[in-house]
């Protein structure tokens, strides 16, 4: 099957991320490899890209759309949570560039058996790396109702989570809840009606489920400190993110990268340590245009932030 694909705010991340002939560069999230296609041709011949993706279909999808790229892209099927490692065991010492393109990939959604969608009927399963052994199905059925709310809270910043994790303890007593139908009509009878609002009621559920299983904050905290170690000095790196969670990681990174101080004003002098190891290009974060919002509309909650190494 072939996904229609258009790579977020793809001129703005190609353009600061700076590629040059001959240079190396590691995508973290390949997805259909539509970044990479861009950075392969800048790179040309002489140069490296590194691709990285923990979801298997992502990394058989982009190896038939890159075919042509094949001597010059390493393909490696694993979480970016451990970079350090693949970076190592590639025998590679430092990059001139790292990108970050947080979340899902249209084809994850767009396939229903990967239970990703709440507008598509499928098994509630949401692991972008099938070797996970732990699913949304889990997490509905067997959590109590307090981790459950917890959950869609935190990571849905959903206001009604206390009466949807009710609902769905409620009817998880009468059947087990397996799809993403279900749940999304157990969401919907948990909100009263005159709470109904424009984005889809199951949005922020959903968001919190998907977080929960693939780990998905751990992994970004992880990702971007250690792709800070192999950056060569110049060496750009950049991050899309989706939604304010996962925004809020990527710039209190790279300020603490950028040696902001962390010590409390109570404290007369500076004892946090922290050194300035980056720059950020972007004081505030790149958004895409209105035309490319129009084309698609999946890119309008990105925001892309980019820093430097010193
Ligand atoms: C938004 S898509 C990337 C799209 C890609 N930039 C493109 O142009 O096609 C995100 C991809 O990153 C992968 N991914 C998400 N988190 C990951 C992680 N922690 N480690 C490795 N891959 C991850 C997903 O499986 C998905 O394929």
């Amino acid at each position: 099957m072939m996904y229609s694909h258009n790579p977020v705010l793809l001129n703005e991340v190609i353009e600061f991320l700076n590629c040059k002939e001959g240079g190396v560069y590691v995508d973290c999230t390949l997805g259909l490899g539509g970044h990479a296609q861009e950075i392969l041709k800048k790179i040309g011949s002489s140069g490296k890209l590194v691709g990285i993706d923990c979801d298997e279909d992502a990394i058989n999808l982009a190896k038939k759309k890159l075919v042509r790229y094949k001597d010059n892209i390493i393909y490696v099927r694993d979480n970016f949570y451990n970079l350090r490692k693949i970076i190592k065991e590639k025998k590679i010492t430092k990059v001139d560039g790292i990108l970050f393109d947080f979340g899902v990939s249209s084809f994850q959604i767009e396939n229903s058996e990967r239970g990703f969608s709440f507008k598509r009927k499928g098994y509630l399963d949401m692991r972008m790396d099938k070797r996970v052994p732990f699913i949304a199905k889990d997490i509905v059925n067997n959590f109590t109702r307090k981790q459950i709310e917890t959950i869609i809270y935190r990571y849905g910043e959903e206001k009604y989570a206390s009466l949807i994790a009710k609902n769905i303890v409620k009817t998880r007593q009468n059947e087990q809840i397996v799809t993403t139908e279900q749940l999304v009509n157990v969401i919907k009878q948990a909100i009263p009606y005159k709470f109904y609002s424009k984005i889809h009621l199951a949005t922020k559920t959903f968001q919190a489920l998907r977080i929960e299983v693939n780990k998905e904050l751990e992994n970004i905290e992880q990702g971007l400190s250690q792709a800070v170690e192999f950056l060569k000095k110049g060496g750009r790196i950049a991050a899309i993110s989706f939604h304010s969670l996962e925004d809020r990681i990527v710039k209190n990174k790279f300020r603490e990268f950028s040696g902001v101080c962390s010590c409390p004003e109570e404290i007369p002098v500076c004892v946090c340590g922290r050194k300035k190891i980056l720059n950020i290009l972007t004081k505030k974060p790149i958004l895409p245009t209105k035309k490319e919002i129009q084309i698609n509309p999946r890119a309008r909650s990105a925001k892309l932030r980019v820093a430097e190494k010193n």
